[in-house]
């Protein structure tokens, strides 16, 4: 295990009971654990799995009974035998003769093996990740006949036997879905109405039930070691669920796990660490749409009461409430949403007009708690007609002339593309709606409104350059403020790597830039000059002498821990950091020239770059950023990516610029951590909202920019003469939705040839600008769908409130 990786991972990761001597091999009877950090866990004689006490994560004093990966630092489980009732600190485990037995130190029984009849001699922690206990010659208890929600190669899971989700992430109860081979033979997902038993009706099956004219029912569900997962049948034929594999047993972990958002997914992870941060890849997974399932009664679907499901780009399933809805548990976005006002049927104040506006939503539908169905009926009529019902929640008008009228709560909330448009009316009260929609404006409104919308809009987007970026500035130094007081520092790295940087003196940096005299740029961290140096052969720089303010309250530490993650990132589309001066008040960064200047100047300047030019370098960013947010050592996330901060080098290769500047974000830290930046129309939501800042900012500036660079023109554009099209992130949805994408990209004959790529980028681009940063897809998905690697699935709307189009 790389040691410079490890402390930074592990703060995020369920810490196991950690062990520095671990017991390999068999277990006798008698032998014994108990919950606390430092007992020692069971290993297998490879290592690759243990078996021990796993202390929670939001409760240090509380304890799975649990097997792991004891070789990668994510230390996933694949089992745990009391997810129910967690083991409190102390609690015990003994291997008696006839069985486990998990205690707790008042004495209560938390769980037991329930081993077969047979007097247990020993227990053995296999290779294959298996719990056994023997006894003579006989297997008398075995974890892989016990599963919890993760299946492993070799191991089958025989018809009855159910896989159970765990509640979220790092909550272990169990959770809403089950996977169960059926006695028919059918392998199926559904939804368990907790906190009984009630199983609903599937919402996936695998179909091998078998037919008595043809096929034979299925018998096991069997996970074989190459990584395949079949249903053997009673003819023993194989009906195989996943893909063709092609990494090797030898190299990589597979599981498949029923994940907590209900999806069986496929995973597999590299055994040997590479130095990269590796992490757990899903390779398939079912169902594919799993919120256009078939809707259940007596239940709430895949989400909550009152929610929606969105499929995003990973092909999870994401949760929302609709405007004017809350979660009922803000910490829980799989749960019920409640509506924010109460309608009541007793007299109201004024007329159910001036009460009551409709919230107009497309493909979305409750297919279920309707209690009416109104036909002929117009669209008005419909509105008119839910407005003064007391009763009705919402009302969905569809198929030309259909009106159904629902009441709460309403059940199995998803957005389906397949809905052709069907429109969703949902009734909320008047008052809090902003005067305008700051970004997308409800379309239909719209087109009444146009006018002063736009104005509004754009005068929010940037009217005055200026006062907006007083605007921007002031913004940018509230944050500043607030969160460099509330910064803590750095953890700092116990190992600082070396890097091969150079330190330079002042003097040095004054000589090489001629006393600071070819200004190359400005930007937000400060100006940039030309410069030569004499390293070991004499070569052209670009020194950045970075401004007070940004030095001011840094310590030194800080700089250099900053400066040595800059330096250890090596990639051919991020801009080469060579040297640092930090001499007295002067800090300074020497990078690496690059001749060809900016994308802003290329892409917006005299002459336009060719499509074929523009493809290479939106693939080079986005390789750029993966690597940013995946694939170094420390996750760096850039904060203000737009076409200023990518410079080319002489055969136009993209190259970052600026990224590592802003505090280092380790994986998932929220933004207490970084001085908040990034630049008006390119920045997401999550900035102004009080939510925390992930990879996911990137990836919707990445969006605007890839639009940018389709359309070869800005992203806000008060010029244009025709107002619609003034902001492009809305401008390219209209043109997407409305099937008019060759004017994007009119006298552009290479583009226009190339329309379907021209399709696929607009669409990647509108995954990315997603106003919800789960919806987005991350960087990985995002060069696959360019390169075309992976189809892009059909982009929803990107309005500000989710679900409205
Ligand atoms: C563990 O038990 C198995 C089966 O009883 C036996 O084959 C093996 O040699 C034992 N290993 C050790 C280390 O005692
Ligand atoms: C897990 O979730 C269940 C149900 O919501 C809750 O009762 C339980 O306390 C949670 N467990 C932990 C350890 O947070
Ligand atoms: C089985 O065969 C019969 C007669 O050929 C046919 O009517 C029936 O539909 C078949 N059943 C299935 C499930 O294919
Ligand atoms: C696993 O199953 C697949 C598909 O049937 C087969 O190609 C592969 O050889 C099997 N591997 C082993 C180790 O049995
Ligand atoms: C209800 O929600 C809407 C939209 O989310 C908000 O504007 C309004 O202020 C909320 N009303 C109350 C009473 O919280």
């Amino acid at each position: 295990m790389a040691l410079g990786i490890f402390p930074l991972i592990a703060f995020l990761l369920l810490l196991p009971v950690w062990a520095d001597a671990q017991t390999v091999g068999n277990v006798t009877v008698g032998a014994s654990l108990s919950a606390h950090e430092n007992s020692h866990p069971w290993v297998s004689p490879s290592g690759d799995f243990a078996f021990g006490f796993h202390q929670l994560r939001n409760n240090k004093n509380l304890f799975l009974l649990a097997i792991w990966y004891n070789k990668i630092p994510e230390n996933t489980l694949v089992w745990y035998a009391n997810g129910d009732s967690p083991a409190p600190r102390g609690s015990k485990l003994q291997l008696a003769d006839r069985g486990f037995v998990l205690n707790s130190p008042q004495g209560e029984q938390l769980w037991n093996s329930e081993t077969r009849s047979g007097v247990v001699d020993s227990g053995i922690m296999d290779d294959s990740g298996n719990f056994k206990l023997l006894g003579g010659s006989s297997i008398l208890w075995e974890s892989f006949k016990d599963p919890a929600d993760t299946v492993l190669p070799s191991q089958i899971l025989d018809k009855g036997v159910a896989l159970s989700s765990r509640q979220s992430e790092t909550n272990f109860s169990k959770g809403r879905f089950q996977m169960v081979l059926q006695s028919d033979g059918d392998l199926v997902l559904a939804t368990v109405n907790l906190p009984s038993k009630h199983v609903n009706d599937p919402y996936y099956k695998s179909g091998t039930a078998g037919d008595p004219n043809s096929s034979s029912p299925g018998f096991q569900l069997a996970f074989n070691e190459s990584g395949y997962l079949f249903v053997s049948r009673e003819n023993e034929e194989r009906s195989v669920l996943t893909p063709t594999i092609t990494g090797s047993a030898k190299d990589f972990y597979y599981r498949a796990t029923l994940d907590f958002d209900g999806v069986f997914t496929l995973y597999s992870h590299p055994k040997a660490s590479t130095g990269k941060i590796a992490s757990w890849t899903a390779l398939w997974s079912e169902p594919d749409n799993i919120c256009t399932a078939a809707p259940v009664g007596a239940s709430s679907g895949v989400c909550g009461f009152n929610s929606i499901c969105s499929l995003n780009a990973e092909k999870r399933p994401s949760c929302g409430c609709p405007r004017s809805y809350t979660l009922i548990d803000p910490s829980n976005q799989y749960g019920n949403c409640k509506p924010n006002f109460t309608q009541n049927c007793e007299q109201e104040p004024a007329p159910a007009e001036d009460l009551y506006e409709f919230e107009e939503l497309t493909n979305v539908d409750w297919p279920l708690a309707d209690y009416a169905l109104l036909e002929p009926f117009t669209e008005d009529q419909c509105r008119e007609s839910c407005l003064h019902d007391c009763m009705c929640a919402v009302a969905i008008f569809r198929l030309g002339d259909k009106c159904w009228k629902k009441k709460l709560p309403l059940s199995n909330g998803r957005l389906d593309p397949g809905l052709d448009g069907g429109k969703a009316l949902l009734k909320v009260r008047k008052g809090g709606r902003p005067p305008f929609c700051p970004y997308f404006p409800n379309q239909e409104t719209q087109k009444n409104k146009n006018k002063e919308t736009l104005t509004l809009a754009l005068s929010a987007l940037g009217g005055s350059v200026f006062l907006n970026f007083i605007l921007i500035a002031v913004t940018c130094l509230g944050f500043y403020c607030i969160y460099q007081k509330k910064q803590k520092p750095l953890p700092v790295n116990e190992v600082i790597v070396e890097t091969n940087l150079r330190s330079f003196t002042y003097k040095e940096l004054v000589d090489a830039t001629n006393e600071f005299k070819e200004e190359l740029g400005r930007g937000a961290f400060g100006i940039v000059y030309k410069g030569t140096l004499q390293m070991s052969y004499v070569t052209e720089v670009a020194v950045k002498r970075l401004i007070n303010t940004l030095v001011q309250g840094h310590h030194d530490k800080e700089f250099k821990t900053e400066v040595n993650v800059i330096g250890q990132t090596h990639h051919r589309n991020l801009v080469r950091l060579l040297g640092f001066c930090d001499d007295g008040d002067n800090r300074l960064l020497v990078y690496e020239y690059l001749s060809n200047g900016s994308l802003a100047s290329f892409l917006f300047g005299g002459s336009r770059p060719s499509w074929n030019q523009r493809i290479q370098i939106a693939l080079g960013i986005a390789r750029g950023l993966l690597y940013l947010h995946e694939e170094c050592s420390t996750q760096i996330i850039h904060c203000d990516i737009k076409p200023q901060n990518i410079l080319l080098d002489e055969h136009y290769n993209a190259k970052i610029s600026d990224f590592g500047l802003a505090k280092l974000l380790v994986m998932n830290q929220s933004h207490t951590n970084t001085v908040i930046r990034g630049t008006k129309g390119y920045v997401a939501a999550e900035w102004f909202r009080n939510l925390p800042i992930t990879v996911k900012v990137d990836v919707y500036s990445f969006g605007v920019l890839l639009l940018e660079l389709t359309c070869c023109r800005r992203s806000v554009d008060m010029e244009s003469d025709m107002e619609e099209r003034a902001i492009l992130t809305e401008w390219a949805y209209d043109c997407y939705c409305g099937g008019t994408l060759d004017v994007l990209v009119e006298n552009d004959i290479d583009a226009l040839n190339d329309i379907a790529k021209v399709e696929r980028f607009v669409q990647v681009a509108i995954w990315c600008i997603q106003e919800d940063p789960s919806l987005r897809p991350n960087m990985r998905a995002v060069s696959q769908m360019l390169e075309g690697v992976v189809e892009v699935p059909i982009p929803p709307c990107p309005c500000p409130y989710a679900f409205t189009a």
